[in-house]
């Protein structure tokens, strides 16, 4: 067998360094734990970065994989297949929708969001050709393309990629008046934002935030866009982040856990009249709305349910925060936590002798995987499925390894 530094140095010397992982070579996953190649288990507080809410390998997610792998893959949409009608119904129905238009990764969702919105705009709003304007909010995070780094105000996105897309305003987070007054050009299209910013550490919005935000852009008749990638799902103890304040997005963005972590599989959901917008040949992809997808997918948001994972999100996410919190008063190198449901993060002073980094490297050893995310903040976001035993075990790893630090 390799050992995990040759895996290590295989994709160091063969790979694209694109990515900086944490140093452990994971070969097998059940739940909310995962073994590395040397049989050693961890707690996953990452879930692929919440695209496992399910939990990993979930068996009727993937017998519903294998199934459906067995029988037709992908059909491309230049034919029907005997699933898509089925599973758009469901989806439909699921999270409230008229319409949903099937992609793959939560980037695409993201485009075919922000291309739905233009068309609209023109056909709908009547506002002139390529003129149409999209708001953005700082910190937001939804992919890698282009057409996502252009509203980056991150440097490490943006930095030697660009020119950048043209039509889009960046105002700042959680900021109402700022919003008010980028509304007043009569050329805005949509405001599209994460409910919860994930990437950015976990921001949540000042109570009312998106309930204002929301009001302002039906006022202006400018389509409020919610990209739910990372927080949909039941990820913050609700199904979707938006319900914490009563919000339905007239464009929403699904992806990551739309699949339970199997395959990438996202979608947006609208209106009628926004969706029908886009007409045979303007949008699509190979493999969006694919057999195999539509079948994962709609186990995926089934077991979901039918687990309740949405209610222990919320209730396992209040006993990790109260946790926290008591680590908190405990190591003065803690600076916040905060979070909603299973979507938490802490913040950590950093000095000469700590770092998140360093953090996340002795929590590895201990057996739990997270990951710092800008710098100083460390993301905890386990599998939905995590018992309270499990929870325990993880602020036991999570308080002996801080401890280390103290
Ligand atoms: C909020 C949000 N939107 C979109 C994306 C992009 O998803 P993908 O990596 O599947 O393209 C991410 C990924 O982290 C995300 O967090």
């Amino acid at each position: 067998m390799k050992s995990s530094q040759t895996y290590i140095d295989l994709e160091d010397k063969f790979g694209a360094h694109n990515y900086h992982p944490i140093p452990v070579v994971l070969a097998k996953g059940a739940g909310a734990e995962v073994w590395d190649v040397d049989g050693k288990k961890y707690y996953d507080f990452l879930s692929a970065y919440s695209a496992v809410n399910q939990g990993h390998c979930h068996p009727r997610i993937i017998q519903a994989l294998t199934q459906q792998a067995s029988t037709i893959t992908l059909t491309s949409r230049a034919f029907y297949n005997n699933l898509l009608g089925d599973y758009e119904k469901f989806i439909t129905e699921y999270f409230g929708y008229e319409r949903v238009l099937p992609m793959n990764t939560g980037v695409e969702g993201g485009e075919t969001a922000i291309k739905l919105c233009r068309k609209w705009a023109y056909k709908i709003k009547k506002v002139p050709q390529n003129e149409a304007k999209i708001i953005f909010v700082e910190g937001n995070f939804w992919g890698r393309t282009l057409a996502a780094i252009s509203s980056s105000t991150d440097p490490s996105s943006t930095t030697d990629f660009g020119p950048f897309m043209p039509g889009y305003q960046i105002i700042p987070y959680d900021d109402i008046p700022a919003l008010e007054l980028a509304l007043q050009d009569p050329n805005v299209a949509g405001f599209m934002l994460e409910p919860i910013q994930g990437e950015a550490g976990v921001k949540i919005p000042a109570d009312g935030y998106l309930k204002k935000a929301y009001n302002l852009c039906k006022a202006k008749n400018v389509l409020f866009i919610a990209d739910e990638v990372q927080t949909g799902i039941g990820r913050t103890g609700k199904l979707l982040a938006c319900e914490h304040e009563n919000v339905k997005p007239d464009i929403l963005i699904l992806g990551k856990a739309l699949s339970g972590g199997v395959l990438p599989v996202s979608c947006v959901l609208s209106s009628h009249e926004i969706m029908l917008t886009i007409k045979p040949g303007e949008h699509g992809s190979t493999f969006g709305g694919n057999p195999l997808a539509c079948a994962v997918a709609t186990e995926a948001l089934k077991v979901l349910k039918e687990e309740n994972m949405i209610e222990n999100a919320a209730k396992m996410g209040d006993i990790l925060r109260a946790e926290l919190n008591k680590l908190k008063s405990k190591y003065n190198f803690i600076k916040l936590v905060r979070g909603r449901g299973l979507l938490n993060a802490i913040v950590i002073k950093e000095s000469d002798k700590i770092n998140a980094w360093d953090i996340c490297i002795k929590f590895a050893e201990n057996g739990l995987l997270a990951k710092p995310t800008h710098g100083n903040i460390i993301r905890f976001a386990p599998p939905l499925v995590i018992n309270e035993k499990q929870l325990l075990e993880c602020i036991a790893i999570i308080d002996k390894s801080l401890s280390f630090f103290a």
